[in-house]
C-alpha cells in the first residue's frame, strides 16, 4: 500500500471512494478547490494497481479567527482495506502538514454520533476531544460531534492518546 500526497489526477478516485463509503458527498469542484488551495493537506492510499482505496480531504479554516486551524472535510477507506492503519496514517500526515506548513494550533472535524469506527479512530487512537455537539448537523437529522485535537509543531497530539 502506498500513501502519498493527493494530486489533481487523483480527485475522481477520491470522489469514487467517498461515494462508496459515506452519505456526505461533494461535487468534483469542491475536491479541486481543496487540492488547488491547500495542496499539501490531502493524501491518498493506493493499492498496487494504483487504485485509490482511501483518502483524506483536508483544508485550513477559512473564517478569520485568532487561532489558525486545520479541518478534515472527509476521510474514508474502502471496506476491504480497513483496520490496517491506513486512516490513522492519513490523519497523521495531514495533521503534520497543517502544523508544520500552516502553523495550525489545532485540527477540527465533524463526525456522526453513531459512527463507532470513526470515533474509535479520532478519540481512542488519535486523542481528539469532543468540543461541542451540533444538533441536526447532518441532512438526515443526526447530531454531530464537533471534535478537536490540539497540535504540537509535528502535528501529533500534545498529549498522546492511550494507544
Ligand atoms: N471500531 C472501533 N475502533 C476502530 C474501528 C472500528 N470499526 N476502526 C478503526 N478504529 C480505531 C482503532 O482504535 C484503530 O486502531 P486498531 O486497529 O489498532 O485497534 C484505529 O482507529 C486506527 O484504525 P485504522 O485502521 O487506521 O482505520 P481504517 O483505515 O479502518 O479507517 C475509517 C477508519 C476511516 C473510520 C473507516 O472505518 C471508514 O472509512 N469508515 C466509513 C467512512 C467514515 O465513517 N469516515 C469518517 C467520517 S467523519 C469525517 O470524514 C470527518
Amino acid at each position: 500500500m502506498n500513501i502519498r500526497l493527493a494530486t489533481v489526477g487523483n480527485l475522481l478516485g477520491m470522489q469514487a471512494c467517498n461515494l462508496q463509503n459515506l452519505p456526505e458527498n461533494y461535487q468534483l469542484r469542491y475536491y479541486l478547490y481543496h487540492s488547488l488551495t491547500w495542496p499539501q493537506l490531502s493524501y491518498v492510499a493506493e493499492d498496487h494497481k494504483g487504485r485509490i482505496v482511501g483518502y483524506i480531504l483536508a483544508k485550513m479554516d477559512e473564517e478569520p479567527s485568532d487561532k489558525s486551524h486545520g479541518h478534515v472535510t472527509s476521510i474514508s477507506v474502502l471496506r476491504g482495506y480497513r483496520r490496517l492503519g491506513l486512516a490513522k496514517k492519513l490523519m497523521l500526515l495531514s495533521q503534520e502538514a497543517m502544523a508544520s506548513i500552516y502553523k495550525a494550533e489545532y485540527v477540527s472535524l465533524h463526525v456522526r454520533k453513531s459512527n463507532r469506527a470513526a470515533l474509535g479512530l479520532y478519540r481512542d487512537s488519535l486523542g481528539f476531544d469532543v468540543h461541542s455537539i451540533e444538533k441536526k448537523y447532518y441532512a438526515d437529522g443526526e447530531d454531530a460531534y464537533a471534535m478537536r485535537l490540539k497540535l504540537s509543531t509535528t502535528g501529533t497530539s500534545e498529549q498522546p492518546p492511550s494507544k
